[in-house]
């Protein structure tokens, strides 16, 4: 194993997209930012200088930063931001993970332009569990806005109304032939007949989830979440925010152009979406300039069978060399309820004197001023307190329509989790305003998705139905709109980490909480010092 050097200064760059020219925050002026490689058991050392005005804080998407909490990045969670002017370098060591993840700024709604793809390759030697492909390529999907993100933030959270959608999605940075303005700076992909290709796909959106389809061509899947899956193929994948899927495509036409898209999943009409499809094309070596394009139809947006049909293809590859770890045995079960509701808000601008509040069991989540992990491991009192409901304390008809208890609460409040527990969590959706898929992120850990199912979730009936043998492994799982999804992991790196929604609006809203995971009694079972460098608030 290696220790690998990266410098990421945070600069503004002009860019130009849609015909029009804004300042944006980047890495080393790029966007998307530059891809990190590393193999698996490699230290990784990633100094980001921050040369902006706005706070910066980087977070390492997927990794499990065992004891290293210090170096995950979610700010106020597990450090104080970078202020302008200063550094931090951020040190980890690849354990026990390799495959496709997202690095991205994780303050306020900086990550719409600031994130990269992070690419752990294998052991040297060591082989994938496929045929090697001929060649790989690292495809990001994101959203643009013409407007400035910190200003659409700002609205969202001084009227409490839905923000402005983007006004394109991008496919490694461009729109593709959306309009006039952009047709000639879609991305290329160059391909030879019958040779492969594995393309690492990101989904590094703000709000959406998308479909990601190649016309003509089926896509095989070999993993999501930088986790081996048994492989199936496909023709669309679904991926939502902070998801990554690696897809391998055999080059089976002999010349010509096809049309890749990448396009909107929402299956509830009223949240309004961005609903423009980007393009991209792959593009055989030797086709004339002139020759014709093969197009390929998007799914529409509601197409919950398309999603419904990737998802329940997922299963973990577990085999001899990647075992399916599966917590049979369970120490705390635990229920969330989560989603939108709607609070009063006297002073609110917009919105008729209530604004959109998110929240878990009815807490909507407050960030401290403080990072969590600092108060923990230093002791400061009265930063958090640890009564996290682990249930909620009234149950209710979570699918009704309404449902029948609305009431948030606000507070920075974690759950407690002993070291080397196993936990299961049912998420629940809920909501008031409609029933939405949210793709939920949990730090520090992996963990696998047990069950799924629509409606409110049966306690009795439902885990009978459970996957305990090869459900797929993942660190950001998409809870379906009005159902439940069921996810066990085990609880064997202290610290504070952070689980939310990864539609930033809905983290924005509150949607959010902490575990704290115990230190353990043996040696390299609590938290390692903090570094030298470590941000102040
Ligand atoms: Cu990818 Cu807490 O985020």
């Amino acid at each position: 194993c290696r220790v690998r050097h990266y410098k990421f200064n945070v600069v503004m760059k002009n860019t130009t997209r849609l015909c029009s020219t804004k300042p944006i925050a980047t890495i080393n002026g790029k966007f998307p930012g530059p891809t990190i490689y590393a193999r698996e058991d490699d230290t990784v050392l990633i100094k980001v200088v921050n040369h902006v005005k706005y706070n910066v804080s980087i977070h390492w998407h997927g990794i499990r930063q065992l004891r290293t909490g210090w170096a995950d990045g979610p700010a106020y969670i597990t450090q104080c931001p970078i202020q302008p002017g200063q550094s931090y370098v951020y040190n980890f060591t690849i354990t026990g993970q390799r495959g496709t993840l997202l690095w991205h700024a994780h303050i306020l709604w900086l990550r719409s332009t600031v994130h990269g793809a992070l690419v752990i390759l294998p052991k040297l030697g060591v082989p994938y569990p496929f045929p090697k492909p001929d060649h790989e390529a690292v495809v990001v999907l994101a959203e643009w806005w013409k407007s400035d993100t910190e200003a659409v933030i700002n609205e969202a959270l001084k009227s409490g109304v839905a923000p402005n959608v983007s006004d394109a999605h991008t496919i490694n940075g461009h729109p593709g032939s959306v309009s006039n303005c952009s047709s000639t700076d879609g991305f290329n992909l160059k391909v030879s007949p019958g040779k492969t290709y594995m393309l690492r796909l990101i989904n590094a959106a703000l709000n959406e989830e998308l479909f990601f389809k190649i016309a003509n061509h089926k896509l095989t899947v070999v993993e999501v979440d930088a986790t081996y899956v048994k492989p199936f193929k496909i023709d669309t994948v679904i991926i939502a925010p902070g998801q990554t899927t690696n897809v391998l495509i055999t080059a089976d036409k002999r010349v010509g152009k096809y049309i890749v898209t990448a396009s909107p999943f929402m299956d509830t009409q009223i949240v309004a979406v961005d609903n423009k499809t980007a393009t991209a094309t792959l593009h055989y070596s030797g086709t004339l300039t002139n020759s014709p394009t093969t197009l390929t139809i998007p799914p529409p947006r509601n197409a919950t069978p398309i999603a419904n049909n990737f998802t329940n293809s997922l299963k973990s590859l577990n085999s001899k060399k990647y075992p399916a770890k599966v917590p049979q045995k369970i120490d705390r079960s635990l229920f969330f309820a989560i989603g939108l509701g709607i609070n009063p808000c006297p002073s609110c601008k917009a919105g008729n004197g209530s604004r959109v509040v998110a929240s878990v069991n009815n807490v909507t989540f407050v960030m401290p001023t403080i990072a969590l992990l600092q108060a923990h491991v230093f002791n400061v009192k009265g930063v958090f307190s640890t009564d996290f409901p682990g249930n909620p304390k009234v149950p209710f008809n979570y699918t009704g329509s309404p449902p029948s208890n609305l009431a948030t609460t606000s507070g920075t409040k974690v759950y407690r989790l002993p070291y080397n527990s196993t936990v299961q969590v049912i998420l629940q959706d809920t909501g008031v305003i409609a029933p939405e898929n949210h793709p939920v992120h949990l730090h520090g850990f992996n963990f696998f998705v047990v069950g799924r199912g629509l409606g409110n979730f049966n306690s009795s009936t439902d885990p009978k139905k459970f996957n305990l043998v090869d459900p797929v492994e993942r660190n950001t799982v998409g809870v379906p709109s009005g159902g439940w999804v069921a996810i066990r992991f085990l609880a064997d790196n202290p610290g504070v980490w952070f689980m939310h929604c990864h539609l930033e609006v809905h983290t924005t809203w509150g949607l959010k909480m902490a575990f704290l995971v115990d230190d353990g009694k043996g040696p390299n079972q609590s938290v390692l010092p903090p570094p030298k460098d470590l941000p102040k608030c």
